[in-house]
């Protein structure tokens, strides 16, 4: 922002000049949250302030975000907050910040899940909880237990269930195994890792360099390490005509059908919003 604006409306048409300017993808949403954020502001409120005057501290607070934008770090990082099915969630460096495409298993898991009383629910790598918290407080009387390897990831996600107000047995341990005692479950979801190392370079800055690896990467030539952990480890933790819930990258669904098939499992993937197979389902005979 090269010039002072005087008020919040100002200053956000400056924001979006400055972010469009340096080939933002979401220029104009990223404009609109640090703004709102640099002024104490929610998206909403931000437009129904647009004539309020802005201080030089407010203007000195955007300019630093709008900066930090620039050189890519991420608008969740600044603001501290991601929306995700409606609600918003504290994230930090030690979580991944939570996914548009992710809510796909949020509506899976309730698809499958209509009509069952107390269902069980586990969710293999929490992160910031927003997979089990959601699924927490959207299906009734749901008992939730979760897991993730990172004590930083696992604090975060007690803070964001507290907060929102959701009971989950959030656990530290490595797998689905760390959830054995919880179990059976009538619907597992996962989003692990499933970006491979030599991929890395292809990976936009504001994941490469800001989200924790152990959120991202597959061990260095184990391709279907996920895949056939979750087979082997969460499968036997299902309950007859339960179903296992998991996220895949873009072009992982024809590899991972087969590797299901191979062991005689019921699969299919679900598509996305961008038609991209984004959720391999598998289901355990009832
Ligand atoms: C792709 S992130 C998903 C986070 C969150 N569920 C979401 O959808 O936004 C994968 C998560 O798996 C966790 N993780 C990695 N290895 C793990 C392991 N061996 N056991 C449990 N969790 C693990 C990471 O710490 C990270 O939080």
């Amino acid at each position: 922002m090269a010039d002072a604006p005087a008020t919040a409306g100002q200053m956000l048409a400056l924001a979006r000049d400055f972010l469009a300017r340096k080939q933002l993808a979401e220029a104009r949403l990223d404009a609109e949250l640090l703004v709102a954020h640099a002024l104490g502001l929610d998206r909403l409120h931000l437009f129904l302030a647009l004539d309020r005057p802005v201080t030089p501290a407010e203007v000195a607070r955007a300019r630093e975000l709008l900066v930090r934008r620039a050189g890519r770090e991420p608008t969740a990082h600044l603001t501290g907050r991601r929306e995700f099915y409606g609600r918003s969630f504290a994230v930090s460096r030690d979580v991944l910040v939570p996914r548009p495409e992710s809510e796909l298993l949020v509506d899976r898991a309730r698809a499958l899940l209509v009509g069952r009383v107390a269902p069980r629910v586990a969710d293999v790598g929490t992160g910031s909880g927003c997979l089990a918290i959601t699924l927490a407080l959207e299906l009734e009387g749901a008992r939730v237990a979760a897991v993730d390897v990172s004590a930083a990831a696992l604090a975060l996600a007690r803070a964001n269930a507290q907060r929102l107000g959701a009971s989950v047995d959030l656990r530290e341990g490595d797998g689905p195994r760390a959830l054995a005692d919880a179990a059976p479950f009538d619907v597992e979801v996962s989003n692990p890792p499933y970006v491979r190392p030599e991929e890395a370079a292809a990976l936009e800055p504001e994941v490469r360099e800001h989200e924790p690896a152990l959120a991202l990467f597959l061990p260095a030539g184990e391709p279907d390490h996920w895949l056939l952990r979750l087979f082997d480890e969460a499968l036997p933790l299902l309950a007859p005509g339960g179903a296992l819930l998991i996220e895949l990258g873009a072009g992982q669904a024809p590899r991972a059908l087969e590797l299901a098939r191979e062991r005689g499992f019921a699969a299919r993937c679900v598509r996305d919003l961008a038609g991209i197979e984004r959720v391999l389902e598998l289901a355990v005979p009832g």
